[in-house]
């Protein structure tokens, strides 16, 4: 007998095959000709197939009969051809086998549509959902095309640690790591003042969850050209948004050898690879999330899949911001930063594609970002695409050893404790750029999910890790 998955076991080329299949039932319907109908998922595809068990089988009355939502089933039979209309095969069994029921009373997916907040409270059985178990294979699809699209571009996968030392991005938003005992920190005198000694901690000085692979990236980069991430990064910002999380996935690539404009070609056929990538091998989702979750889903990401970006000076971006009727709650003037709402104005409304903003004002961005000749703004990019607003940040980056000195300590940042960063502009410094991509954001613009705890299995966010 031959195991095969759902996804398979619905192609009109399986009827006739004698197969075992092994899922989760949906729903049991009993006919009154003796036979029961057990909807069954496995996860392989959004559709369930249909097992026809009929009344001689000699567990119907003990088992088949007491079979509820939720319960696993191990099913040996012939696949048949369906006279329904919605699909094309069904399977008839010989045997079915209960793994484990389901108690009816308890378990708390039943038939009727239940509500994002409260699947979130369930994420452990959330994924047996529609909606979820859709987002899990897109999310995947989306990795796939990730890893496809750098590696069949010779770049090289590089994994930066999890746990560092050094704060990529200078905002201070990270989470220690530490084994000392909170409740009885050692201590030591500095200067009169009582501070903690690092110096018991298990790594000897203060050590974070990283917020960014880039540093360690452009280490690589500096020698083996094109490089990329993809990892966890964590940020301990008090955001309560429907787009952030503290703990997300990035892709980082850092090319060297390129710069801003570089960048921004690479920002544009990655973000429309992924999204031509996923219209193309995840038709069946994507119409399920262009069906329930946003109707306009696959049209945008056609859309955007054909036309060209369009790119404009953070100054550009300023004046139209300015010159817009809109009320935006947070003003807007030369040398603020874009808030989401601006981004969004963008993209949404003005514009209606995605938007690549860059050379923003340096006291805005991060200290690794290239100064511009004007003195006054810095190589960086964002992409914007609409209802998600950023979902790109990056930069060229600053190969000019005065100059990244000069930009650290305007940072306030301590050069001596990125003596490494600047080695690399010591020793064979070259023009380079890359950017990062939030993973979850993407899977939230290519679902139409509206909330970013909806994109990520376990989401952590400000009070709240479960699970
Ligand atoms: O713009 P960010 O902070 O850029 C960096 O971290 C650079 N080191 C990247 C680089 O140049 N290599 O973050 C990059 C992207 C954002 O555009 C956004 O999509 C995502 O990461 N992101 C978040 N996603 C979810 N929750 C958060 N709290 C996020 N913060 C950033
Ligand atoms: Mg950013």
């Amino acid at each position: 007998m031959r195991r095969t998955n759902v996804i398979d076991a619905l192609k009109a080329e399986a009827i006739g095959q004698e197969i075992k299949l092994c899922g989760w039932v949906r729903t049991r319907r009993d006919s009154k000709q003796g036979f029961s109908f057990l909807e069954v998922n496995d996860g392989s595809c959004l559709r369930n197939i249909q097992v026809i068990a009929a009344s001689d089988l000699p567990n119907y009355e003990s088992e088949i009969l007491k079979i509820g939502i939720g319960s696993s089933v191990e099913v040996d039979g012939v696949v048949v051809a369906s006279p329904g209309k919605e699909q094309a095969t069904e399977l008839k069994a010989k045997t079915v086998k209960v793994h484990g029921f389901a108690d009816q009373t308890s378990y708390p997916l039943q038939k009727k549509g239940t509500s994002f907040e409260f699947l979130r409270t369930i994420a452990h059985l959330r994924p047996r959902t529609n909606t979820f178990g859709a987002v899990a294979r897109v999310r995947n699809e989306i990795c796939r095309s990730i890893h496809n699209f750098f590696l069949s571009r010779g770049f090289v996968y590089v994994h930066a640690p999890i746990i560092t030392g050094s704060d990529c991005e200078g905002a201070g938003q990270m989470f220690s790591v530490t084994n000392l005992d909170l409740n009885q920190l050692p201590s030591k005198e500095d200067n009169g003042h009582k501070k903690v000694d690092y110096e018991q901690d298990f790594f000897g000085k203060p050590a974070n969850l990283t917020v960014s692979g880039q540093l360690e990236a452009e280490m690589y980069a500096m020698a083996l050209t094109n490089v990329y991430t993809f990892g966890p990064t964590f940020r301990a910002e008090n955001s309560n948004t429907s787009r952030h999380l503290a703990e997300f996935w990035m892709i980082e690539p850092e090319m060297a050898f390129c710069d801003l404009q570089g960048n921004m070609d690479t920002a544009e056929a990655f973000l429309k690879t992924i999204f031509s990538d996923v219209l193309k091998n995840c038709p069946e989702d994507m119409a399920f999330f262009n069906e329930r979750i946003d109707k306009t889903v696959i049209e945008t990401l056609k859309g955007i899949v054909e036309s060209k970006f369009v790119r404009l000076s953070y100054t550009e971006a300023v004046d139209i911001l300015t010159a817009s009727k809109e009320s935006f709650e947070f003003p807007v003037s030369w040398g603020t930063d874009l808030q989401s709402e601006h981004e969004r104005y963008l993209a949404e409304k003005h514009f209606k594609s995605p938007v690549i903003v860059y050379n923003y004002p340096r006291a805005i961005k991060s200290f690794y970002m290239r100064l511009n000749e004007d003195g006054k703004t810095v190589a960086a990019m964002d992409v914007l695409v609409p209802k998600v607003g950023e979902i790109i940040g990056g930069s060229q980056r600053e190969e000019r050893l005065d100059v990244l000195e000069e930009r650290m300590k305007e940072a306030n940042l301590k050069p001596e404790e990125y003596w490494f960063y600047l080695d690399l502009r010591r020793f064979g410094t070259a023009p380079h750029a890359g950017f990062g991509l939030g993973l979850e954001r993407t899977v939230q613009f290519v679902t139409g999910m509206g909330n970013i705890r909806d994109v990520i299995p376990f989401p952590r966010t400000p009070k709240n890790l479960e699970f």
